[in-house]
């Protein structure tokens, strides 16, 4: 009898495989799709406290090894998915995600979320990488840290912040030296790689419009800089914190290195851009059949063992 069943916080994913927030989830009728599917919850787009219409199109696009975009959050205003999650009849785990464009703008949405009936996973996205003028916070530690001090004054519901990839062993001290202080229920790593550029030979030009082209990668592309992101935060961060891989997974062998570097679920991005929500069906089997031919029951049987070469 094989479970890939998991918990963060008070939730139980039957089923590992979420969407990665920004895709599938603008819409009431997009989140349901993800809901009838087989994935495990859902995550809803990352809310601002008023809607957005984004940045301007082509915005998105496809390559063999992945995906570049710059949407700029648009999305529904937070007010929209609260009003959603309140009325939704499926029974499994809805993540709210939220990214304001000031960390005023977090904090007001969060006091909001604080009021509100709503008791599931809330995600704070600190690493949006295409809103114009605004730095990804999660590449500034001090204010990080303002953030995290202001957000637990007052939050008292579960809460994850969704992360930026690192590259370099000091940021991971750093960083998980902070989030170590709180109560913080999950990390989600990684974001898209920031500011890429995929260019079109033929066109000459760059494949997006906004910001000169540059914009967020995901895809093939990320999945080694998304395993490192979730082991490395697995040796440092207390282990009550959750971790969320997020980053390269088209196949359940993808979700399999996620958990083995530390991952309790996994999310998926461009792989659902392409493929729709039936993805999640495939990748439950996959991950089920690789644990079988493994010998393995249960994720906890291999989740964080991953072995040195040696
Ligand atoms: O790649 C991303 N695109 N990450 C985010 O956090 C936001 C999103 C967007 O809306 O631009």
């Amino acid at each position: 009898q094989i479970s890939i069943s998991a918990r963060i916080g008070n939730e139980t994913f039957e089923h590992p495989f979420v969407n990665a927030a920004g895709v599938f989830d603008e819409t009431k009728q997009e989140m349901n799709q993800i809901l009838n599917s087989e994935a495990g919850g859902v995550t809803t787009k990352s809310a601002t406290l008023k809607p957005r219409t984004g940045n301007s199109k082509p915005r998105y696009a496809n390559t063999e090894l992945g995906s570049i975009n710059s949407m700029g959050l648009p999305n529904q205003g937070l007010t929209y998915y609260l009003d959603y999650i309140e009325h939704n009849q499926i029974d499994k785990p809805i993540d709210l995600s939220i990214s304001g464009t000031s960390i005023g703008d977090d904090i007001a949405a969060l006091k909001a979320i604080q009021k509100s009936n709503f008791n599931g996973l809330c995600e704070l996205n600190l690493s949006c990488p295409n809103v114009v003028g605004k730095p990804q916070i999660g590449y500034d530690f001090a204010a990080i840290a303002a953030a995290m001090k202001a957000v637990f004054s007052f939050y008292t519901k579960p809460l994850g912040v969704k992360l930026p990839p690192y590259f370099d062993l000091q940021q991971y001290d750093a960083v998980s030296k902070i989030l170590n202080q709180y109560p913080l229920t999950y990390i989600n790593t990684i974001n898209s790689v920031g500011n890429g550029l995929v260019v079109d030979a033929d066109t000459e030009s760059a494949v997006i419009k906004p910001k000169g082209g540059f914009g967020g990668i995901g895809g093939t592309y990320v999945k080694p800089i998304a395993l490192a992101n979730v082991r490395a935060f697995r040796q440092r961060l207390n282990p009550d914190i959750k971790i969320i891989g997020t980053g390269g997974v088209s196949t359940g062998k993808d979700a399999f290195e996620l958990i083995l570097c530390g991952a309790d679920i996994v999310e998926v991005g461009t792989a659902l851009q392409k493929e729709g929500p039936e993805i999640f069906a495939r990748l439950d089997s996959e991950l089920t059949n690789l644990m079988i031919h493994k010998g393995y029951h249960q994720l906890s049987d291999f989740r964080g063992k991953l072995r040195d070469n040696q």
